[in-house]
């Protein structure tokens, strides 16, 4: 990362944390690494950002529904879906500081360092060198590919690291009050078991039909060794994930569909389409048919927010083995090459996997200016704004009597009562109104109405627009419906 966007990177960390959106987990306590709890306007602008994608997956899909299934599942399920053997990454220890670093991680920051001295060429060939030894999982190739690069611990500056060794990545708790091993459980590390495990609950009792998907947002956990880069890579996160259930053959069309369609998602909250690209994945896991990652221009560069894998019918099949349960579907539509039914197979699936905390992130790194502002005597100010897309701002509407009396709070409250049924309002009286605008500016609110003398009598006020800070005279009556029709 460079100066600037170092500087531009903490800049927005600080404001997250003084505006109310991140705060460190238990902070009093000197916080927990990788680990964050969400303010007054962060926990309402990541609702909104959950609920945006859940209305677009189930209420604008008559084949997508959701579930809520529980963090606990049962310990099989991580052995069925590879969890337990494979959840792995290859880390290495620095044995003079005795910091942990995952080696892809501690690799691609040497390799970031050669690009930053315009050495381009050496950091592609270095990272070229790491995906080879990566898909072959020569971890001794690893190390000497560290070594021969004199890649040093940041924090003791040698270069004197063990060997490279395989960790898991899932948390485990114990259930019940016995400790022995059959009471080892996991936090889930990803939602999308609890999607596949209740896929024939989920397909009779909601009697769907393929191709159809099943949608789930919530809490995953994963031990992740470099958390860092505030609320990227987090210890605690929650995921939106849709697996979608389609016949075995049209796997390939519905990768391409779900690739297009989740990134128009990206774009249609109003996010410029050079700020994304597709990642396409070379290195396939074992199950996976295709794979791409969307990534976003954060600013520490590009980097995935989501990823969408067509993973065949690896899941079902494998859960189907280990319960001992069939995890067929009968599909009777007629195939036309056979003039028979399809009959009896398990599904293939694709699967959209969104991080909640990552597309956050992303729209705060999206949102965040420091504006200079010319005024028309020539002198300038400056103020710090949110572009937050106005369906997702974590208040939409302020209002704002200009005094405290004759009568303006009065009217302010009645419009409050009129807006607060339909969308986040925020009321305040106090301080003078330019300041209450930059405080508003800086939590993203795109609507302020000022409530004044001549709205008693004229009923009418002025409204201002956040980003352009255009103020414009109109009816009181008209303010509900301007910003209704701005967050739909
Ligand atoms: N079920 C597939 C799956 O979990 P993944 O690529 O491991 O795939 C999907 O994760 C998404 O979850 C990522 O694109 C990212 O947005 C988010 N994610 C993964 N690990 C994360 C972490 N440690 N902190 C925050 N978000 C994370």
């Amino acid at each position: 990362m460079s100066t600037q966007q170092d500087n531009s990177f903490q800049a927005i960390i600080a404001h997250a944390k003084e505006y109310g959106f991140v705060f460190p987990s238990s902070e009093i306590y000197d916080g927990l690494s990788a680990v964050y709890d969400y303010g007054p306007y962060g926990s309402e602008l990541k609702k909104n950002i959950r609920d945006y994608w859940w209305k677009s997956m189930t209420q604008l899909h008559e084949n997508i529904v959701g579930i809520d299934a529980a963090i606990f599942m049962h310990p099989t399920t991580w052995k069925a879906s590879g969890h337990v053997d494979n959840f792995n990454d290859p880390m290495i220890d620095n044995k003079d500081s005795n910091k942990r670093y995952r080696v892809d991680h501690l690799i691609e920051a040497h390799a970031a360092k050669l690009e930053e001295n315009g050495q381009t060429k050496e950091a592609e060939t270095l990272l070229q060198e790491m995906d080879a030894l990566l898909a072959k999982d020569d971890f001794a190739g690893l190390k000497n590919l560290i070594e021969s690069h004199k890649i040093v611990c940041a924090i003791s500056g040698t270069c004197n690291w063990t060997d490279v060794r395989q960790f898991n990545l899932m948390f485990d708790t114990k259930l019940g009050s016995v400790t022995d091993e059959a009471d080892t459980i996991y936090l889930r590390p990803e939602t999308a078991q609890g999607i596949f495990v209740n896929f024939l609950n989920v397909q009779k009792t909601a009697r769907m039909k393929i191709p159809f998907g099943i949608a789930q947002t919530g809490k995953a956990f994963r031990n992740e060794i470099v958390a860092r880069q505030f609320i990227f890579r987090m210890r605690e996160f929650e995921q939106m994930e849709m697996q979608f259930f389609v016949r075995p053959g049209t796997e390939g069309e519905w990768y391409k569909y779900w690739k297009q369609a989740r990134l128009q998602w990206h774009l249609s909250l109003g996010i410029p389409a050079e700020k994304y690209r597709y990642h396409d994945h070379v290195k396939l896991a074992h199950y996976a048919k295709e794979a791409c990652d969307i990534e976003f221009e954060f600013p520490f560069g590009f980097k995935e927010v989501e990823g969408i894998h067509s993973r065949s019918d690896f899941d079902l099949t494998q859960h189907q083995l280990y319960s001992k349960k069939k995890m067929q579907y009968f599909d009777a539509d007629i195939n036309v090459a056979t003039g028979k039914p399809y009959g009896n197979y398990i599904p293939y699936v694709i699967e959209t996997s969104i991080g909640l905390d990552r597309m956050f992130l992303l729209i705060m790194a999206h949102a965040y200016e420091e504006e200079t502002i010319t005024k028309e005597d020539g002198s300038t100010d400056s103020r710090v704004i949110m572009h937050i897309p106005e369906k997702i701002a974590p208040i939409k509407l302020a209002i704002l009597p200009l005094t405290k009396k004759d009568g303006l709070p009065e009217i302010a409250r009645d419009l409050m009562d009129e807006c607060k049924n339909y969308f986040r309002c925020f009321y305040e009286e106090k301080d003078a109104i330019g300041k209450r605008y930059r405080r508003q500016d800086a939590i993203g609110t795109p609507f302020c109405v000022t409530i004044d003398h001549q709205t008693k009598e004229d009923n009418t006020v002025t409204i201002r627009y956040r980003d352009s800070m255009q103020q414009e005279r109109i009816l009181l009556s008209q303010v509900k419906d301007i910003v209704t029709n701005a967050i739909f």
